[in-house]
């Protein structure tokens, strides 16, 4: 079935009670990458909040310089620029994770899981991936939250080696994913999250704990290249995931750079 409905940015606005994040929402029916053009208005700090939108990219990134693709109109595909006031990187990571996990979870009818650091799995497939990018303009910092949300795709509509470990709202749901619900739910979870993330880190990081997929397992990271083993004993909000390895030593892992390869 061909994709019949567009994202309009006066539709997601409509009743929309944010504070912060999607004050100003722009809607591309194509770009290279949303955060791309998020990174283009950081100069501007009078442009934090901004939710960028695409229909379809054309250079889509993922971690780890991973591609991030998605047929026209069946994913939101959005970045958020915060210019002021942003979490360091590791609650960032948390933050962005939870208020994914907690749209796509919204109806409670889906069980959305997070899966180090902050992929979010369905089922244990993968749903939404979240890329956090950072630009430093005069001295000024400001961080990109990039999201992907699977929302129409059908099993067909993944490349054949992802179709396995992929999934979107559709598959997992028996009515049509409405994308104009899932893009104003996630600009309200962000903003209640990052609001959140200032005043209660801890609050965040309890979250995320109930959400992961990989607390008190035994797991396999890559981290830089290097494989590390032990047991996941929980995340601290500066340091990353906290590691118990076989040797008993406790070790850090940021998010940036860290990939768990396997879950015991
Ligand atoms: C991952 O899981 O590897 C992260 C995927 C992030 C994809 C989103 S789509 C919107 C934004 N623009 C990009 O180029 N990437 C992020």
């Amino acid at each position: 079935m061909p994709p019949t409905e567009y994202l309009d940015p006066d539709k997601i606005k409509a009743g929309l009670e944010t504070k912060r994040i999607g004050k100003e929402i722009i809607v591309y029916k194509s770009t290279s990458s949303t955060n791309d053009i998020a990174a283009e208005y950081a100069k501007n700090p009078d442009n934090d909040g901004l939710a960028v939108f695409a229909e379809q990219q054309t250079k889509g990134r993922g971690r780890n310089g991973s591609t991030w693709q998605s047929p026209p109109a069946q994913s939101i595909l959005c970045s958020i620029l915060l210019t002021k006031d942003s979490p360091n990187a590791e609650l960032l990571s948390l933050t962005a994770a939870v208020a994914v996990a907690r749209t796509i979870d919204k109806p409670g009818q889906f069980p959305a899981k997070i899966k180090w650091p902050n992929d979010i799995l369905i089922d244990n497939k993968k749903i939404a991936g979240i890329l956090i990018e950072s630009k430093t303009f005069n001295g000024r910092n400001a961080s990109i939250i990039g999201i992907g949300i699977n929302c129409r795709q059908k099993k067909s509509d993944f490349p054949t080696q992802l179709r396995s470990i992929a999934t979107s709202i559709d598959l997992q749901s028996p009515s049509k994913c409405d994308r104009t619900l899932i893009a104003k739910r996630l600009l309200t979870e962000l903003d209640h999250w990052l609001e959140t993330a200032q005043a209660y880190p801890e609050k965040v990081v309890e979250t995320w704990l109930t959400l992961s997929t990989q607390l008190n397992s035994r797991i396999t990271l890559t981290y830089n290249g290097k494989n590390f083993i032990g047991r996941c004993i929980g995340i601290d909000p500066q340091k990353g995931l906290t590691l118990q390895l076989d040797s008993d030593l406790v070790k850090f892992f940021p998010a940036a750079h860290t990939t768990i390869t396997k879950n015991h």
